[in-house]
């Protein structure tokens, strides 16, 4: 075992909430320091985008097959409706004086530091230069310009994490929100793409230095000391091809260090009180260097129509998470439940079009009103190749019953499974008061000992999970949430694993939601209207 995978170990292990314990944060929140939501760089000219909120004829069922979607041309005016569907406003919330915006990526405490950054070298779309995007003023800032005359016209687009706006809130354990949350971005980015005709291509080879170095991350004097932010995905954005084209990183990187680079971060907050040198550390460790580049190549599931197959833009746009369920609402119908549950296996389409790794997660159902299915705890493996394993893993007093369905599924054990869900997911009504909750099993010790660095990728994958059942949840006409507050080793004991061969690393909740008649709600880009 090497040093980092020691430090991610520990890490984990450390940042675990308990039922008696929680991890280390904050003891009181300095709001008055709290984080700006949004990145500007002062310096750099902007490039306005076309006015947001157009929608597309796409429906959210064409999605499932992204191949027949024609494909739009590369203008501005595609490109902002492709960064407003995934990264872009989706509402004003207001509650007395209070304001906050909502976007169509979600974020653990609506901290967001996912930074979403385009890099583009076809003259005729954008001066060669990187661009990062502005959510509030759906704009892009100008930080570098360089000679392109040697690369192929192309586009590309980099997220990167701000730890410090979640730790911020979270202490210790945010590390694990910001990589739920790139897993949530990417997720939304392919999903934005598709309704264009666009496909997303991970270009998981690269290494994190050369992604700092292309987007400027590395640049230290143009951030403010605990704001910087770590290098985590580059994607090409393919507009006409849905094969893999790889990446010459020596000549992006050559062409590159001749960059000029213009503007300087604004400050985010101003005291920083508290501070959290084991996310600096993770951080660190958890580094990915130059790796040999992969590309899945998906099998081919059909899918059933969703029951609301609304526009893929507006259903986008409507996401939200839900605050609080009917705990009597009707049954969610079955159907609706295997849509979702099929939609979450590796398949042919968004998000997974933009993933290049086999299953590593599988899922632990708590079901609770399903319309036919028994309430209990229920397994959804994600790759059936896993199953001697967890089988070996898990409680021997699970009776492992199949269940019929058009996916591999089984019961552990029957019964009404709502307080154990509510108490596992830090004491949260919204996991017991649901149809269904889960939690995301993840093959653990054995990735992280073979690459310390896919300790991120794990809660990636959790991230993209999360992001199909967010939308997946709309398009049946309920609502989901993400939940990243769970005992961590309470969940384990409850299906009797015995060390960290599997680990939880996040839960999530479908159901119908009852709406919070208190909070006002506003359109996302009114302000930029007046
Ligand atoms: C990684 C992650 C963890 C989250 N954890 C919780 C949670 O434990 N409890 C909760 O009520 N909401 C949780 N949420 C929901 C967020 O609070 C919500 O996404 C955020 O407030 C933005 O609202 P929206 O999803 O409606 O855009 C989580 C979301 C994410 C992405």
């Amino acid at each position: 075992m090497t040093s980092q995978s020691d430090a991610i170990f520990h890490y984990h292990q450390r940042t675990k909430h308990n039922i008696n314990a929680y991890a280390k944060g904050p003891e009181t929140l300095d709001w008055d320091d709290q984080p700006d939501p949004f990145r500007r760089f002062t310096g750099c000219n902007t490039v306005d985008l076309p006015a947001p909120g157009a929608d597309l004829h796409c429906l959210f069922g064409d999605l499932d097959q992204p191949e027949n979607i024609a494909s739009q041309p590369l203008t501005l005016k595609n490109l902002g409706l492709m960064l407003e569907l995934s990264f872009g406003l989706s509402a004003w919330k207001g509650y007395g004086p209070d304001r906050w915006a909502l976007r169509c990526n979600p974020s653990s405490g609506n901290l967001h530091p996912t930074e979403a950054y385009l890099l583009c070298t076809d003259p005729e779309l954008l001066p060669s230069g990187v661009y990062h995007y502005v959510s509030h003023d759906h704009h892009l800032e100008q930080r570098s310009t360089f000679d392109s005359a040697d690369l192929k016209p192309e586009l590309f687009l980099g997220l990167s994490s701000i730890h410090w706006r979640e730790a911020w809130k979270y202490g210790e354990r945010a590390f694990r929100y910001c990589q739920h949350d790139i897993g949530h971005a990417l997720a939304a980015l392919s999903y934005a793409a598709a309704c264009l005709g666009w496909t997303i291509e991970l270009l998981s080879e690269v290494a994190d230095y050369d992604i700092a170095q292309w987007l400027g991350l590395d640049r230290n004097d143009d951030f403010v000391e605990h704001e910087h932010e770590a290098p985590d995905l580059f994607c090409r954005i393919s507009i006409n091809s849905h094969d893999s084209q790889g990446l010459d990183a020596d000549i992006l990187s050559k062409n590159l260090q001749a960059a000029q680079w213009f503007g300087k971060a604004e400050r985010l907050s101003g005291r920083h009180f508290y501070r959290w040198p084991i996310i600096d550390e993770v951080s660190v460790n958890a580094q990915k260097p130059l790796t040999t580049a992969v590309r899945m190549q998906q099998p081919t599931i059909k899918l059933p129509s969703p029951s609301q197959n609304i526009s893929a833009s507006q259903l986008i746009r409507q996401r939200r998470s839900a605050q609080n369920f009917n705990g009597k609402a009707l049954p969610l119908p079955l159907a609706d439940f295997q849509r979702i549950l099929l939609a979450l296996l590796p398949n042919a389409k968004p998000p997974f079009t933009a993933w290049n790794w086999p299953a590593q997660v599988h899922l632990c159902l708590f079901v609770h009103r399903v319309e036919g299915m028994e309430p209990g705890l229920y397994l959804l493996p994600r790759d059936s190749h896993a199953l001697p394993e967890l089988k070996q893993a898990f409680s021997a007093d699970f009776n492992w019953q199949t269940i019929e369905a058009p996916f591999e599924f089984y019961q552990l054990t029957p019964g009404n499974v709502k307080q154990a869900a509510k108490t596992l997911s830090c004491h949260q009504p919204i996991a017991g008061d649901s149809a269904f909750s889960l939690g995301m099993l993840a093959c653990f010790s054995d990735n992280i000992e073979a690459e310390a660095w896919r300790y991120r990728r794990l809660f990636w994958e959790c991230g993209l999970i999360g992001q199909i059942l967010y939308l997946e949840a709309e398009a049946a006409g309920i609502r989901g949430t993400g939940i990243g507050c769970f005992f961590d080793d309470a969940v384990h004991g409850v299906l009797g694993l015995q060390d960290n061969s599997w680990q939880s690393l996040y839960h999530f909740t479908v159901g119908a939601p009852l709406d919070d008649g208190r909070l006002q709600t506003s359109p996302a880009y009114e302000h930029l209207q007046r």
